[in-house]
């Protein structure tokens, strides 16, 4: 049985690219594994340090973590806050760091590009955080995106670095999960390579049927194929492959049969593809608005989670501190 640990950082409510991305798997891989899913409200603050927003984006979280089958029975789903471990083991961890590394992360030069004007520490050494989140535990696996591969990348770093200089073999090295192999990345309908929620093209798991049918008829396309087997535009692409992730197959071979015999309607292939994303929305949306209200079974997650999450870390913070030379007196 593998150790899992994975979170999201709550900077608002989840799309279709958090739940096929990272959730889904978060979900398929609970019952066999020990599993800590948690989230990432400090990592939040890196570039959302908002008071006003930031409980109800947590909250948000929760609800659709749960919402999206995620069982608080078998995984503990936690809140990274609730965890103090998390941020003397990252205190610990930082001072094996060195800014240079830190500084060439592209996710780092990214942020500095976007944010010029708040360039923190908190986002200097988020990669560390990460890593504690990750070495808390002692995973090994963590379910992510194609775009964290770097900070799991440091994350090994920093366990083969802690266990040179301390002459152990304490921390695992974590592997990156794939679900079904490769990793899926679920396109934005607006032409744009991905859908987020910085790129403002999300379909949320808290989306209302018309919602859903609305942003899908909208998406953009061309004029339609004029001749066979011609090469999609990019939207058209996008369109196809979001049909590939949520609908049956021979829905989607009958659309590109179409397609490519230039017989495809463009708006029916949209009608087809709302209902089938509201196929999958619709049932989470309505467990979200099931527990949206029901404060004391969150409060009951969220103690249980942190309980489970805070034995596991504890563990691991003693035995760091012993390796480390601290001492009681
Ligand atoms: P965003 O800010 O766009 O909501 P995050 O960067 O917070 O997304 O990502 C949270 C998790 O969801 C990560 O594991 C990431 O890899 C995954 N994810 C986000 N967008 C997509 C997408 N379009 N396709 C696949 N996975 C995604
Ligand atoms: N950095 C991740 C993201 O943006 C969120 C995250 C924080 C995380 N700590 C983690 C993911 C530990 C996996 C494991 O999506």
């Amino acid at each position: 049985m593998d150790t899992v640990v994975s979170g999201i950082r709550s900077t608002g409510n989840l799309h279709l690219g958090n739940y096929f991305g990272a959730l889904r798997n978060f979900i398929s891989m609970q019952h066999e594994n020990r599993c800590f899913f948690f989230i990432a409200d400090y990592h939040s603050l890196t570039t959302h340090p908002d008071p006003a927003s930031l409980h109800g984006n947590v909250r948000n979280v929760l609800t659709e973590y749960l919402g999206a089958g995620l069982d608080p029975e078998v995984s503990s789903i936690y809140i990274q806050s609730d965890v103090p471990e998390v941020t003397e083991l990252y205190l610990l961890l930082n001072m094996h760091a060195y800014i240079g590394e830190l500084q060439r992360t592209a996710s780092f030069k990214d942020k500095i590009r976007k944010h010029n004007d708040n360039v923190n520490a908190g986002l200097l050494t988020y990669p560390v955080l990460m890593a504690a989140d990750i070495l808390m535990h002692r995973a090994d696996c963590v379910p992510v995106g194609k775009d964290q591969e770097q900070h799991l990348e440091m994350t090994r770093k920093y366990a083969r670095r802690f266990n040179t200089i301390y002459g152990v073999d304490f921390f695992p090295e974590c592997q990156a999960y794939r679900f079904n192999g490769e990793p899926i990345k679920v396109p934005g309908l607006d032409g744009n390579g991905k859908m987020g929620k910085s790129e403002g093209n999300g379909i949320y798991l808290v989306d209302s049927d018309a919602d859903i049918r609305k942003k899908v008829m909208k998406a953009l396309t061309d004029g339609g194929p004029t001749e066979p087997n011609m090469p999609m535009c990019e939207g058209v692409k996008n369109l196809f492959t979001m049909l590939s992730i949520v609908s049956d197959k021979e829905v989607y071979d009958h659309f590109l049969a179409s397609y490519n015999d230039c017989t495809i309607r463009y708006g029916d292939l949209k009608k087809q593809l709302a209902e089938d994303i509201i196929k999958v929305v619709a049932p989470i949306r309505e467990r979200i608005a099931d527990i949206q209200s029901d404060d004391d079974y969150l409060r009951r997650v969220v103690r249980l989670g942190a309980e489970k999450a805070r034995e596991s870390a504890a563990a691991t913070v003693k035995e760091v501190r012993r390796i480390m030379g601290f001492k009681p007196f």
